[in-house]
C-alpha cells in the first residue's frame, strides 16, 4: 500500500492507452433489468452525469453489449456526439455459447461500435471467462486481429482467475500484445482478490485493474444503514447486503469511512474510492445515475489517504478479504 500523490493518468500497459486514474460505470445507462432506468432516472439525468464527469475530469467510460441489452453503449454514442474533449471508452464482448467462430468477435465489435458510433475503442474486455465452444486460444487471437485491425486499442478480460489471466497474458504475448486490464469485482467490502492471487499477479505481469461496483452498488456510500430511511431501488432489494442483519454487519465500516471521511472534508463514497486509488494501478469505476453522483465520486480524484487511514480501513474489513 503506498499514500501520498497519487498519478493523474495511468497508462493500462506497456504501448496501452492511458486513462483518468477514475472512470464511470454505465451499467445502469438503459437497464431497467437489474437497476431502475425509466422508472427513478432517465436519459437527461444520465446526460447531465455524462457531462458533469467529463467536467470534473473524468475522462473513461465503461459499458458493455449486453448492458440495458445494448442500450448503455446507444446513450454513451448519443453523448459522445455531444463533446470535442476526447473520452477513451472501454466496451465487453460477451461470450455467448453460440458464438464460436472468430468472425462472432468481428460481428459482435462492429455492432458494438456502430451503438457507439466510433470507428474505434481504446479497450475491449471479455466480460467472463466462458470457455464454451470458442477456446481462449481463437478467442484471444481473434481479439489480437481487431487490434491490428485497428477497432481496438487495448485488449481486456474481466471476472478472471490469477491463472485464467495468465493464460490471456501469454496467448496475448505470442502476438506481440500487452493483456491490458482484469475488470473484477474490487472495494473495501471484495476484497477476494487481495487473497486469491489476482492482486499479485496483476502487479507481477503490468496488468491495471479496473475495480467494479467499487461502492459495493452503493453501500459505501453510507445513505443505505440501519438508521437510514433510504431503501435500494432494483434487484438491489432482494440483496442479504442490504437486509437488516447485512447493514448491521456493515455498520463499524461505515462510521469508520464517515469519521475518515470528516477528517479529509469528504464524503464515505470519495474515501472508499481514493482507498481504491491507493493499491496502485486500480481503477475504479463506480456508477453514476445523475450529475450530482458523478460529481461526488469525481471528488475523490485530487488527494489521497494517508497512511493511518489505510491502515485503518484495512483492519475494519479484514472480515471482508475471505
Ligand atoms: N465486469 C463485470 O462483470 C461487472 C459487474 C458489475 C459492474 N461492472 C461495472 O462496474 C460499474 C459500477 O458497478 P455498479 O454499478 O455495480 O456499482 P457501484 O459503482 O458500486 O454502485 C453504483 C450505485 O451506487 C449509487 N451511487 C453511486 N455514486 C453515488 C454517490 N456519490 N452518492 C450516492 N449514491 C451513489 C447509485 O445507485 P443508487 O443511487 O440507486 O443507490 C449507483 O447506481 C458498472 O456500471 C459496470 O460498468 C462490471
Amino acid at each position: 500500500m503506498t499514500s501520498g500523490t497519487l498519478p493523474q493518468t495511468i497508462q493500462l500497459c506497456p504501448d496501452g492507452p492511458s486513462f483518468s486514474p477514475l472512470g464511470i460505470g454505465t451499467w445502469a445507462w438503459g437497464d431497467s433489468f437489474f437497476w431502475s432506468y425509466g422508472k427513478d432516472y432517465d436519459e437527461d439525468q444520465l446526460q447531465a452525469a455524462f457531462h458533469a464527469a467529463l467536467d470534473a475530469g473524468i475522462t473513461f467510460f465503461d459499458t458493455a453489449e449486453i448492458y440495458g441489452f445494448g442500450e448503455s453503449e446507444r446513450l454513451l454514442g448519443r453523448f459522445l456526439k455531444q463533446t470535442g474533449q476526447p473520452v477513451a471508452i472501454a466496451t465487453k464482448y460477451f461470450p455467448l455459447p453460440w458464438r464460436f467462430t472468430t468472425d462472432a468477435v468481428t460481428e459482435t465489435l462492429k455492432a458494438s461500435l456502430n451503438r457507439l458510433q466510433v470507428d474505434s475503442v481504446a479497450l475491449y474486455q471479455v466480460h467472463w471467462p466462458f470457455d464454451w465452444f470458442m477456446g481462449q486460444e481463437t478467442l484471444m487471437n481473434a481479439l489480437a486481429d481487431e487490434v491490428v485491425q485497428g477497432r481496438i486499442q487495448a485488449v481486456g478480460v474481466s471476472n478472471y482467475s490469477a491463472e485464467q489471466m495468465q493464460q490471456a497474458h501469454d496467448l496475448l504475448h505470442q502476438r506481440g500484445i500487452h493483456l491490458a486490464v482484469n475488470q473484477v469485482k474490487y472495494s473495501l467490502l471484495s476484497r477476494q482478490m487481495e487473497t486469491n492471487g489476482v492482486v499479485k499477479a496483476a502487479q507481477d505481469m503490468g496488468i491495471t485493474l479496473l475495480a467494479h461496483s467499487p461502492l459495493d452498488q452503493g453501500l459505501l456510500t453510507g445513505k443505505y444503514s440501519l438508521e437510514s430511511e433510504a431503501k435500494p431501488s432494483g434487484a438491489r432489494q432482494f440483496s442479504p447486503k442490504f437486509s437488516r442483519s447485512g447493514l448491521q454487519k456493515l455498520a463499524p465500516v461505515l462510521d469508520c469511512l464517515q469519521a475518515i471521511a470528516r477528517k479529509h472534508n469528504r464524503t464515505p463514497a470519495q474515501v472508499s474510492l481514493n482507498w481504491l486509488m491507493n493499491q496502485g494501478r486500480v481503477i475504479p469505476i463506480p456508477g453514476a445515475k445523475n450529475a450530482d453522483q458523478a460529481r461526488q465520486n469525481a471528488g475523490a480524484l485530487g488527494w489521497s489517504l494517508d497512511e493511518e487511514d489505510l491502515q485503518t480501513l484495512d483492519t475494519v474489513t479484514e472480515p471482508w478479504k475471505s
